[in-house]
């Protein structure tokens, strides 16, 4: 952008005629949302819809007129959409054609051990594996992710994200607000540097202060007047997110999915709670306002403008809507009388200055947890860093568990359904009915503050028969 005027995002000469740049976000709402791509099955058979994809080096245009440097599934920042189909295989073939290893974990899906992106199970640099997935699950907003060894944080945060959304023929018989109006938003904070590269450092998150939804600096999304299926994923390494609408305490929003799927019946909500790595699906009905409003999605977790103000939804004419909520959405049974209890504790070891479970870091090669197949247990998972108080969460790979309670108090609203993911408060407990029902196998469990899992808070678990 040579000779482009000094307005911040852009490029320019600057003194002495070298190339500088001053590279800084947009002010909020100035870029347009855009959607990740939707990917293509290259092909489809009676039972099985193929995947190519290729892993590699790009760039994106994240601020505008500034050309970042990403990893990414396609190239692409965050990656393709794939949707799969309950009951339905999906197969992709991932080629990895950067420098690095990698490996794709599917998150939230309940797949077979050998598919689910283990550390152990790298794709090499020129190589390529096959994932299957049975997609023997309902309806979800599911994502894939790098969980390559000790490098997750980076790689994620460069790019190496995407969508994976399932659905079923229950969910489409409800009715809820589909096609264009199902959109989903990977939310996240990032960092550049003045030349607008990604810049990762370690749990910097104190610097992370630009937030992006599908890979735009707080965008602004033009609305019909009328119900939006809102499909939300917090995608930061570290950042929570608590996610009001609208002015004040916040307009209601329609709660009807968590991490595992549609909640039993709608709730409403003001105000959520997000952790990196849950989702929530939320229905808001933009015809209760008036054409031309703009309504913002705030988090209140934010210090200053660029972090309070997450996107603007501009309001446009009513159009007819045919889509509802109904009463009964999904099922979520009770996982059943516990036969074992464990604590699991999260911890900041000072000493070694690493993350640690119950005492270690991450090895690959050692079993932390047996647990028998079909069986429940109850996990009453600590964050015992006080001071310094540091935020945990915990996630479990292959099955969606049920949150008992935190603190002794009943979880509500999104986190009463089913999850794979939850923020466990400092200083105090939270309580998971656990239980794997199908592959025997090695599953990880780990802190989804990825910085946190890279530098060692990560385990495993193995179901046996
Ligand atoms: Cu989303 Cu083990 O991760
Ligand atoms: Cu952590």
């Amino acid at each position: 952008a040579a000779g482009a005027a000094a307005v911040p995002g852009t490029a320019v000469l600057g003194r002495g005629g070298r190339a500088w740049a001053d590279v800084t976000a947009p002010p909020p709402f100035s870029v347009p949302l855009s959607l990740p791509e939707v990917a293509v099955p290259v092909r489809r058979t009676a039972t099985t819809d193929y995947y190519d994809m290729t892993i590699r080096h790009g760039a994106a245009e994240i601020l505008p007129g500034v050309s970042t440097p990403i990893m990414g599934y396609e190239g692409r920042f965050p990656g393709p959409t794939i949707r799969a189909e309950a009951g339905r295989r999906v197969v992709v073939r991932q080629t990895n054609a950067m420098m690095h290893e990698t490996v794709v974990h599917l998150h939230g899906g309940l797949v077979a051990p050998g598919q689910d992106g283990h550390p152990a199970d790298s794709i090499a640099p020129g190589a390529y594996r096959e994932y299957v997935y049975d997609n023997r699950q309902p309806s979800a907003t599911l994502w894939y992710h790098d969980h390559s060894h000790h490098m997750e944080a980076e790689m994620v945060f460069r790019g190496l994200a995407g969508f994976y959304l399932v659905g079923d023929r229950r969910e489409r018989r409800l009715g809820l607000p589909s096609g264009r109006y199902d959109v989903p938003l990977m939310l996240r904070d990032a960092r550049f540097d003045e030349q607008g590269r990604l810049l990762f450092e370690m749990d910097d998150f104190r610097y992370r202060n630009t937030l992006l939804v599908n890979g735009r600096p707080q965008p602004y999304m033009k609305v019909d007047g009328r119900k939006y299926r809102l499909r939300l994923l917090n995608g930061s390494n570290e950042r929570y997110f608590t996610l009001r609408l609208g002015e004040g305490d916040g307009d209601a929003m329609t709660v009807i999915a968590s991490d595992g799927g549609l909640l039993p019946a709608p709730v409403t909500a003001t105000s959520i709670t997000l952790s990196p790595a849950e989702r929530v699906d939320v229905v808001v009905d933009f015809s209760r306002y008036r054409p031309g409003t703009r309504v913002v999605l705030h988090n209140a977790d934010g210090t200053d403008e660029a972090t309070t103000g997450v996107m603007r939804f501009d309001v446009g004419h009513r159009v007819p809507d045919l889509s509802r909520v109904p009463e009964r959405l999904g099922h979520a049974r009770d996982l059943g009388e516990a036969v074992v209890t464990r604590d699991i504790e999260m911890k900041l070891d000072l000493s070694i200055g690493a993350f640690v479970i119950d005492g270690k870091t991450f090895d690959m090669d050692r079993v932390d947890t047996k647990i028998k197949r079909g069986e429940t247990e109850i996990w009453r998972v600590h964050n015992r860093d006080v001071r310094p108080s540091v935020p945990h969460n915990f996630h479990v790979h292959g099955t969606h568990f049920q949150v008992l309670d935190r603190n002794g108090q009943p979880v509500t609203g999104h986190e009463a359904g089913r999850k794979d993911t939850v923020a466990v408060p400092i200083g105090g407990d939270v309580r998971l009915k656990v239980r794997f029902d199908r592959y025997l196998g090695r599953y990880l469990y780990h802190c989804h503050l990825l910085d946190h899992s890279s530098m060692g808070m990560m385990a495993q678990a193995e179901v046996i028969g």
